[in-house]
């Protein structure tokens, strides 16, 4: 696995709706800095934060009240479509625009297109609609990540991984004896696990009041580049869905700046949405589990990194998804290097 440059021709989560305002935010996505604000309408933009008279950062400079951004180098100034009005008071109007980025903001999430923007088409994106549902709840926030995008794909598209690194909240030896079905479908990878009579994890004993026995899927589906949305459910074993809880975890894998990523998540469910404890508690144990995740990818970048020859990796049958998964980003890598069409054009 040697694979660390960035599909940008892909639907990416850039932000949380609740992150961007009146002020300027940076984040790098795909070894892009990018800019984040809301014009007065309160549209949410993105542009590339390198101001093309001397590249310093747009970030830094500020935003006035009628949606004009400018750079506090020199003094350019852009207006909302990213189209240079003008520099502070100087009569100089060069001509410059800013590179603007296709975005969806939808159910509280905004989706960035770094490449192409010909290409960006809404319908690639999954349905978040649960996440705006009154009758779910979820949690929702973004973890700082040094590991390259693909190890944590690979760590959502392979979950025996449950039972050795999250013993204590959501993996026991079920998961990790139950094979997998995997599907895919054009660039998409899901796959599904069936635990039927298995021990209640202690996550899913507090989550659901359940004791054991219980029967538990997992049904994932990898939108590549970047998306990630695992179907949960859990239910006393004898009883069959719809009768189980439902949860989901929605994963933006998002390239950041060279091997790092972030690590985007929402928890949400449908049962005991007023419950701010139950809440409480998922969240808590969300953040605990990804950090245990978070250890171990930034643990096996540095043996990635540090091994650039590669020597051979064994794999077994559980890995299926996974190389599925890493197969449909190597292809849209190559398709996207072959098209030529990897660096971003200006849309403005
Ligand atoms: S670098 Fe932005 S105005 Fe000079
Ligand atoms: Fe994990």
């Amino acid at each position: 696995m040697t694979l660390t440059q960035h599909v940008r021709n892909g639907w990416y989560l850039g932000a949380w709706s609740d992150e961007i305002g009146r002020t300027l935010k940076q984040r790098w996505i795909t070894d892009l800095p990018v800019c984040f604000y809301r014009l007065p309408d309160q549209t949410v933009t993105a542009v590339e934060d390198r101001c093309p008279h001397r590249k310093y950062p747009l970030s830094l400079g500020h935003l006035d009240d009628d949606g004009t951004l400018q750079c506090d180098y020199h003094g350019y100034r852009f207006d909302g479509q990213g189209v240079c009005v003008g520099v502070a008071e100087q009569a100089d109007k060069p001509k410059a625009a800013l590179r603007r980025f296709p975005l969806v903001e939808r159910d509280g999430a905004v989706w960035i297109w770094p490449g192409d923007p010909e290409l960006a088409d809404e319908g690639l994106l999954p349905d978040t609609s649960w996440l705006n549902d009154p009758n779910w709840t979820h949690v929702h926030g973004v973890v700082p990540l040094k590991a390259r995008h693909l190890l944590l794909l690979e760590n959502l598209l392979d979950l025996t991984h449950e039972t050795f690194l999250h013993p204590t909240s959501i993996g026991n030896a079920a998961v990790a004896a139950t094979p997998i079905d995997v599907t895919v479908d054009g660039d998409r990878v899901g796959f599904s696990r069936r635990m039927t009579g298995i021990e209640a994890p202690p996550f899913y004993e507090k989550s659901c009041g359940l004791t054991s026995p219980v029967d538990r899927w997992q049904d994932g589906d990898f939108y590549p580049p970047g998306i990630f949305v695992l179907n949960i459910r859990v239910a006393a074993t004898g009883t069959e869905e719809p009768d189980g809880f439902h949860m989901k975890v929605l994963y933006g894998m998002t390239p950041g700046r060279g091997n790092e990523t972030h690590d985007f998540y929402a928890l949400g469910r449908d049962y005991l949405i007023d419950d701010q404890e139950l809440t409480r508690f998922q969240h808590e144990q969300q953040l605990a589990v990804m950090q245990e995740d978070v250890d171990a990818l930034e643990a096996q970048e540095i043996m990635y990194a540090t091994d650039p020859g590669g020597t051979a990796e064994s794999s077994i049958k559980s890995d299926l998804a996974a190389l599925r998964g890493r197969r449909a980003v190597a292809k849209m890598l190559t398709r996207e290097q072959q098209a030529g069409t990897a660096r971003p054009r200006a849309s403005a």
